[in-house]
């Protein structure tokens, strides 16, 4: 996938514009607030997603403006594309001329994978960031998988409020068990996908990662989930039903379910140390990376079509050897990376350079 140009009007503060776009590596630079992510996330729409900053509409139209309008010429599925946005109060989307009843239809057919700041919470932060991390990838691959996550969560909440009543109610016991049942059936399906997606995503990681740090440093997944069985759902889901049995006192004075899928976490290590303690800012940043990378690359095996590579402020914190790596060794990624130290660009050996100042664009 090839993102070729992006014209947008009344974007944000960019000055309306058409900008090119190099095959491999786009370094967007410029002095803070001058619109170097602004770019990148109009680029980013186009995924039909919404804004990687979390923004609602009328704050992408640029200030006093009813509208922005957003063009991208693509390359995917072996042939020239082009999309059209309009945003106002909600999006227009339009596909090689054909309207689409949403801008959601651009799912799949341009893709990209992005990394922002925000994102560093996935290693710094606490489990729920990296459960939804695994559950957003496997759900992206399965489409079935987001019901299993609605199921168990209604379950949850269902046995949650359930042991807050008296438990001298009759029948209490006998609804708990049907509760525990539930709960494990659904909690294991979703621990036995998760236990196989973390399977795959270690070795696509594990190699980013070494590539990242020049083979300095090395970083090690492992899903933890005190019922697993990989290779069995029904041995799983027997394990957590004993579990929750076993704990149903505990549960009954807290009031709420200590033991299941919304308790696992991905164990991020980093030269055998726990990263989101041990781990330099650098390093950390550098697993977010690996990891981000690998999720699009399984999505790649299973699509047959390469992402785009969006790293938003990527560069700080990074040494030279590792800021090497982003501009001038992602062999077949397009990577689009915006930096405020001039000193960066001197470091890439070929791709373009876009300098960003106010709003408007200068090609080098
Ligand atoms: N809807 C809008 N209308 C007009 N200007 C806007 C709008 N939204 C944001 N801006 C302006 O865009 C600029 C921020 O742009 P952006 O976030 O792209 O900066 P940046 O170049 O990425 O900076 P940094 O290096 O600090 O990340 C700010 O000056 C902000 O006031
Ligand atoms: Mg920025």
């Amino acid at each position: 996938m090839i993102a070729r140009s992006l014209f947008t009007q009344h974007y944000r503060n960019l000055a309306p514009d058409t900008v090119e776009f190099a095959e491999g590596v786009n370094v967007i630079s410029g002095q803070n607030g001058q619109g170097k992510t602004n770019l990148l996330e109009a680029l980013c729409l186009f995924t039909g997603v919404r804004s990687f900053r979390g923004a609602k509409n009328a704050e992408l139209i640029a200030r006093g403006e009813k509208f922005a309008r957003m063009e991208l010429q693509f390359f995917a599925d072996q042939r020239e594309q082009n999309a059209d946005l309009v945003i106002t109060d909600k999006k227009q989307a339009t596909l090689n001329g054909v309207k689409l009843a949403a801008a959601t239809g651009f799912i799949g057919r341009f893709c990209a994978v992005v990394f922002s700041p925000d994102n560093m919470s996935l290693v710094k932060g606490g489990s729920a960031e990296r459960r939804r991390f695994l559950d957003a990838a496997i759900s992206q691959q399965f489409p079935a998988y987001p019901r299993l996550l609605v199921e168990y969560n209604r379950i949850l909440a269902q046995r949650n409020a359930f042991l807050k009543k008296s438990s001298s109610t009759a029948g209490f016991e006998s609804m708990l068990d049907i509760w525990d049942e539930n709960l494990a059936r659904t909690g294991a399906k979703i621990a036995c996908k998760r236990a196989e997606y973390v399977a795959r995503l270690c070795g696509k990681t594990e190699e980013i990662f070494d590539g990242i740090s020049s083979g300095r440093d090395c970083i090690r997944l492992r899903y933890s989930c005190g019922f697993l069985n990989p290779d069995s759902v029904d041995e799983t889901a027997r394990a957590l039903q004993s579990q929750l049995e076993a704990h149903r006192a505990s549960d009954l004075a807290q009031g709420c379910t200590n033991y299941g899928a919304h308790r696992d976490d991905l164990h991020i290590s980093v030269n055998d140390m726990a990263a989101r303690s041990y781990a330099s800012q650098g390093q950390k940043r550098s697993c977010v990376l690996a990891l981000k990378l690998a999720e699009a690359s399984l999505l790649e095996e299973a699509a047959g079509e390469r992402p785009i590579a969006v790293l938003d402020d990527v560069m700080s914190e990074l040494d030279g050897l590792r800021q090497d790596y982003l501009l001038n060794h992602m062999e077949g990624w397009q990577v689009f990376i915006s930096c405020c130290d001039p000193h960066t660009v001197k470091g890439l050996d070929k791709g373009r350079v876009i300098e960003v100042e106010d709003g408007k664009f200068n090609r080098r």
